[in-house]
């Protein structure tokens, strides 16, 4: 079959779809215009009648399916589509003709063309209706996205790879972490003197607090944040079972928002080292003797961008003449250290209406850096 003749140049404009009425800045185009247009675009262009006949193709059509122009004029548009799909092809080809419009073919689906030596190959495929005198015509322009394809499957598999990798690298440092808190455990048995081995104690409480940000990344296999609350209430947890002496008499409690709130991977660790510092210190110092009482963790939102965590008890007290900055041992001595690491601010008080008490707060701002790409 012939291409279409004697198209009249305003049919290019006068589509059923609202989307082709830039009558007024289109140029109007002849026939021959329209072919060379056609001719030369660089995607592969197939005209097919409302029979399924190929009346139109352009260079591109050739050296895309390896075929001749003189083999594709006049054949079914078959011939450029796999055997498995050609049933599906004509009937979608009613469809589009039942509503013609500009569209994507096959939109989620993954369309494939046939060369003349029946390999396939993975394509996109745009539809233009064309008015003709000869009745509604298809123009098809193809894309073959084989490249596009490889180069999509190559850095899915790369991503993978580097994530498959990350977590295997925090599994292995949190045991390794719980190898040397092990360590430090069987070595705080095997001393006598209860002054090391509680500087051993809270030596594998902090290694514990490490560990537990690498079994929670890998976990939840994010790896660019970290929800800060379900960090708190897992270490809690550690904290308590490593204080099981006094967990009778003093309780541990966490207070959190509803809302999650993330840290950074660089800020969490001081963040637990710290938690773990000041919930250790008011269990060994808070409650002297049989005393009871209670220690709460309580993590806020301060606005939308900073964080407010204060670790307060309700116990003796900080000594009357408690000077940070003159402390000599080394859990007050990180505090600073940690809160700095934090980028955040700290007050410390001592007694409230409620009786003494100890309380440190830190305020920091939770907004997770935008890391620039390497
Ligand atoms: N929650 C608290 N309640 C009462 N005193 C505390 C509290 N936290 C810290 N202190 C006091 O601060 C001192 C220094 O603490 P730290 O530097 O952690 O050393 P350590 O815990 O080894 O004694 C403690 O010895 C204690 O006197
Ligand atoms: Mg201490």
């Amino acid at each position: 079959m012939d291409a279409p003749t004697g198209q009249n140049p305003e049919d290019l404009h006068t589509g059923t779809d609202a989307g082709i009425s830039a009558k007024v800045t289109a140029p109007l185009m002849n026939e021959d215009a329209f072919r060379r247009v056609v001719e030369y675009a660089p995607s592969a262009m197939v005209m097919i009648d409302a029979g399924g006949t190929i009346v139109l193709v352009n260079a591109q059509t050739e050296t895309l399916f390896n075929y001749p122009r003189a083999a594709l004029i006049g054949e079914s548009v078959d011939i450029l589509v796999p055997a498995r799909a050609r049933a599906h092809h004509a009937e979608s080809r009613q469809g589009f003709l039942g509503a013609p419009r500009p569209r994507p073919m096959g939109a989620g689906r993954d369309l494939f063309a046939r060369r003349s030596d029946g390999s396939e190959f993975p394509v996109e495929i745009g539809l233009n209706p064309m008015e003709t005198e000869e009745g509604v015509m298809v123009l098809a322009s193809i894309v073959d996205i084989t490249e596009r394809r490889r180069a999509q499957q190559v850095l899915e598999q790369a991503l993978l790879e580097k994530t498959v990798l990350l977590n295997e690298v925090h599994h292995r440092v949190k045991n390794n972490l719980q190898v040397i808190s092990s360590l430090l455990n069987l070595q705080a048995s095997n001393v006598e003197d209860p002054r090391v081995r509680e500087i051993l104690n809270e030596s594998q409480n902090r290694v514990r607090a490490m560990a537990l940000t690498h079994q929670l990344l890998y976990e939840r296999k994010d790896f660019s944040r970290m929800d800060l609350g379900e960090y708190l209430d897992r270490l809690s947890q550690l904290l308590l079972s490593a204080y099981r002496g006094g967990a009778e008499r003093i309780s541990l409690r966490l207070m959190r928002p509803e809302a999650q709130i993330h840290l950074d991977l660089e800020r969490a660790i001081p963040c637990g080292l710290l938690v773990s510092e000041l919930v250790t210190n008011a269990f060994k110092h808070a409650f002297p003797g049989e005393q009871h009482g209670t220690i709460e963790i309580r993590l806020e939102a301060c606005g939308t961008d900073e964080v407010l965590l204060t670790v307060r008890d309700d116990g003796i007290g900080l000594p009357a003449d408690f000077d940070i900055t003159a402390i000599k041992s080394l859990g007050l001595q990180l505090v600073p250290l940690l809160v700095d690491q934090l980028h955040g601010g700290l007050d410390i008080g001592s007694g409230n209406c409620n009786g003494p008490g100890a309380h440190f707060s830190v305020r920091f701002s939770n907004v997770l850096p935008t890391r620039s790409p390497a």
